[in-house]
């Protein structure tokens, strides 16, 4: 088990919080602060213990020097403080006098912001290619590391396992709330049903062969359905395949048969921006994409989710950003009550779950994407396991 916040005295002590402000941002705006609310917990408690809390966060990928301005946390600071009512001192560098001294005068119970940890990319990957020098420059800067930065746990980078490596470390409430739920899975209610979506089998292949050995039932939308249905022999027209996935699509349907569920219907179009038709998979042309799962098919998902005690959720059914294939994805979140477990892996599904107004109706959304995504495939995450054991 992972040292906690809870093991430390943080009285009078500098603490770095790792957290993930990944958040989207346009023109200065941001669009879902999800992300930031779900740090408070802990950004509070190390406030309320006095300590003199340090936050460090990536936003964007850097690779050249424009891409800084767009991807500057101070708005991520301003949002902050009006989230904590307090004023965060917000520093634009990652490194250097101006940030030492700011940390010196920080007082008990003040909050510090660190500007992107990924400007330092352009100092030969410092950040993303785990520098030990920059992992050790910024370990010195506090006294106590804490990792609450679940979406970037899978990453080994300098600001999670750099930082830990050199430092007294735990794991923030956010972590821990992540890895419980998570838990859940190791031995669920059954019947026990995996949605998965998206739009290409390659990036859940992981997750399906980890996962359709435990589960009862797989359910298969999104793009990512239209490859299993070329491979039975079915014409999806121009739908979206992910032809370096056909031979594992074979072989993982005819292994588990009766546990893949795909679509029997769905809602084409011959351009994104065309007319809407319903069709059943044997009445595909070939210049019909694929864009929904169609009605039959909520049904039959429906009538499956309605005996399942357990869902656990990755991928959204349909190109849900267009309301007019949104329906499937809403039907089906509209289906999940919380009489069940459900929990829903982070990034795009977790965006539709919110942004269609399901944000505390589920046991658990993830704010994960890719980290949510390895916990599914059973991988260890090596900003968590970095750590400090109890
Ligand atoms: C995420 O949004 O998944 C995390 O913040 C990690 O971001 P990255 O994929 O750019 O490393």
């Amino acid at each position: 088990m992972k040292k906690s916040i809870e093991d430390y005295d943080l009285y009078n002590k500098k603490i770095i919080i790792r957290v993930d402000f990944n958040v989207p941002i346009k023109d200065n705006k941001i669009l879902d602060d999800n992300r930031i609310v779900s740090s408070l917990k802990t950004i509070k408690y190390a406030i309320k213990k006095g300590a003199k809390v340090i936050l460090m966060s990536h936003l964007g990928r850097i690779k050249e020097e424009s891409d800084k301005s767009k991807n500057s946390l101070e708005p991520i600071s301003i949002r902050l403080s009006e989230l904590l009512n307090q004023k965060v001192y917000f520093v634009k560098n990652t490194r250097g006098e101006e940030l030492e001294k700011a940390i010196d005068n920080l007082k008990n119970g003040e909050v510090l912001l660190m500007e992107n940890t990924r400007f330092e990319d352009l100092n030969n990957k410092g950040e993303s290619s785990n520098d030990i020098n920059l992992g050790k420059y910024w370990a010195s800067l506090g006294d106590i590391f804490i990792n609450d930065a679940f979406g970037t746990s899978h990453r080994s980078h300098a600001s999670n396992v750099g930082i830990a490596s050199n430092l007294p470390s735990g794991v923030g409430f956010l972590i821990e709330k992540e890895l419980n739920s998570f838990k859940i899975l190791d031995n669920p209610k059954r019947p026990y049903t995996v949605i998965l979506g998206g739009s290409k089998v390659e990036d859940k292949i992981g997750v399906i062969e980890n996962l359709v050995k435990v589960s009862d039932y797989i359910l298969v939308g999104g793009a990512m359905a239209y490859t299993f249905l070329k491979t039975m022999g079915y014409n999806v027209g121009s739908s979206l395949i992910d032809y370096n996935s056909i031979d594992f699509c074979t072989k993982i349907l005819k292994q588990y048969k009766d546990k893949i569920i795909l679509p029997v219907d769905s809602i084409c179009s011959k351009k994104i921006d065309g007319e809407i038709e319903e069709k059943n998979n044997d009445e595909f042309e070939d210049d019909d994409i694929g864009l929904d799962i169609g009605s039959k098919t909520i049904e039959n998902f429906k009538n499956i989710i309605e005996k399942s005690n357990t869902i656990v959720w990755n991928g959204p059914l349909g190109y849900f950003e267009i309301d007019k294939y949104s329906k499937g994805t809403k039907e089906i979140l509209k289906s999940l009550d919380n009489s069940k477990i459900v929990i829903i892996g982070g990034g795009d599904t977790a965006s539709a779950a919110i942004n269609f107004g399901y944000k505390d109706k589920f046991t658990h959304i993830s704010t994960g994407g890719g980290a949510s995504l390895e916990l599914l495939e059973g991988k260890k995450l090596p900003g968590i396991e970095v750590i400090d054991d109890k």
